[in-house]
């Protein structure tokens, strides 16, 4: 029999239907909430809201678990690379090795952008933030390519924007560099693979040879694949709901990176190396900074620890942290700030406060930390977060408009003034 959920408002007894997912997560269905009962849900931050249902990424929050259209993201980091990943939450499936031949073809034939784009990125100072340089240069694609904005356009039309999308991404956000440090922007090597060519576009200067370092190229990927998607977040709810509005993919995902840019979100990869740098520049005394961390009164709190949906240990994070372990191996880099991560990892995971509040490091916790050794500056490392969230924005993007999903327009409980007459306070 199919399952019910019963509410009573004053008495008066509702039944709503209960839908389940294929990992048998219950939700409760309200589609009819305000039409039958004149109710609305109230859930601050939706923290017990289903916005859709999605068949894209599944995540299990106490149990630690990450799957991509069912693939464990161990394995998929461990033995994938970044545009299969891509393909397989775009499409659905992983790609057959033609499939994987075109789809990289095709983002090849696109990583150039048109020469106009850079008298836009002239127009910002260099103190602007590289994450406001891309998200306008990204939303700019749609007066290069004012077809994008035909909301029925066909699916070869919407292939082209995706492909789009992901050739000139890291394109746009090496240039985001670039004219933050005042540098001639760099074209892209097609003769490389994806992550290799960004990091030419980045680092490459125009009097010197330029080899990029596998080890950092093969490291960047995996990170890549760690961010690639991450169900309803701040980000991906962002973009789901300005596509729903039928605004274009270039101008939904913008938003998204808009979204990310905030400090309890993308923003917290930043935030973790500057707070790591801090402590260390104050002494060291993690104690210290562990008690302004549980202290009320003080707005500090441990960046990259904690997450909305993950209250056992974040996957991510455990890969993340071996990789950051072979990397600096591996590159021979002697970090101090990682020392002051593992102490405050070390104190914070014994520590009732974050024990009894289920404060686990997160992705971001270690990602800084690999960032910096890669050599990439510490306000690139949202963009770096951006670069790899793309597939898992455009997926969701698409499965949107695939599944015709109506705007998105949440209510609200009002609490402002009951009607009152107008008094001008202005006349004398
Ligand atoms: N340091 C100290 N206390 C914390 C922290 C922290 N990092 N995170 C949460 N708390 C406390 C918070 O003060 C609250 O305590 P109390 O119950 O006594 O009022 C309790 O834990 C619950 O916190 P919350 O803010 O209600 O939890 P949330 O689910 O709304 O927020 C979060 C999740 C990630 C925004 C939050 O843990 C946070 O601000 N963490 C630091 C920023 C960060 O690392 N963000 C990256 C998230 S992972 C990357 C991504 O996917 O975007």
């Amino acid at each position: 029999m199919a399952k019910t959920a019963e509410l009573i408002i004053d008495g008066k007894s509702y039944k709503f239907p209960i839908v389940e997912g294929t990992e048998g997560e219950q939700g409760i269905d309200i589609s009819n909430l305000l039409e039958e009962t004149g109710a609305v849900t109230l859930d601050f931050g939706y923290k017990n809201t289903g916005a859709t249902k999605s068949a894209i990424t599944f995540l299990d929050g106490d149990k630690g678990i990450l799957r991509y259209r069912g693939y464990s993201i161990e394995d998929l980091a461990a033995k994938s690379t970044f545009l299969e990943v891509s393909y397989l939450l775009i499409f659905g499936e992983l790609p057959t090795a033609d499939q994987l031949t075109k789809f990289s073809d095709d983002i090849k034939n696109h990583t150039m952008v048109h020469e106009d784009i850079k008298k836009i990125l002239d127009g910002f100072p260099s103190s602007s933030h590289p994450m406001g340089v891309l998200a306008s240069l990204f939303c700019a694609q749609t007066a290069f390519y004012p077809e994008s904005l035909d909301p029925n356009r066909s699916s070869e039309g919407v292939y082209l924007s995706i492909v789009r999308s992901l050739a000139k991404m890291p394109t746009f956000a090496s240039w985001a560099y670039k004219n933050e440090v005042g540098h001639p922007v760099n074209y892209p090597d097609n003769s490389l693979d994806y992550c290799s060519r960004f990091l030419k576009m980045m680092f490459a200067l125009p009097a010197e040879k330029y080899e990029v370092d596998p080890v950092v190229a093969a490291a960047l990927d995996k990170l890549l694949i760690l961010h690639a998607d991450h169900e309803q977040n701040c980000s991906t709810s962002t973009v789901r709901i300005v596509g729903s509005s039928k605004a274009s993919i270039y101008s939904s995902i913008s938003a998204g990176i808009n979204a990310l840019w905030g400090p309890l979100h993308g923003g917290a990869n930043q935030e973790v190396i500057l707070m790591l740098e801090q402590i260390k520049k104050d002494g060291g005394d993690t104690d210290k900074w562990i008690a302004k961390a549980k202290d009320k009164n003080d707005p500090f709190r441990l960046m990259g620890f904690g997450h909305r949906v993950y209250k056992n240990f974040d996957p991510r994070a455990k890969i993340i942290k071996k990789a950051a372990d072979d990397v600096l191996e591996k590159l021979g880099v002697n970090d101090p700030t990682l020392e002051i991560a593992m102490k405050l990892e070390e104190i914070a995971l014994k520590d009732p406060y974050f024990i009894e509040r289920k404060l686990y490091p997160n992705v971001d916790f270690y990602s800084g930390i690999i960032y910096r050794a890669l050599g990439i500056p510490v306000d690139m490392f949202t963009v770096m977060f951006a670069i790899g969230r793309l597939p898992g924005w455009i997926a969701q993007w698409k499965e949107l408009r695939e599944n015709k999903e109506p705007i998105g327009r949440p209510r609200q409980i009002y609490t402002g003034q009951n009607l009152r007459p107008y008094v001008a306070l202005n006349k004398r």
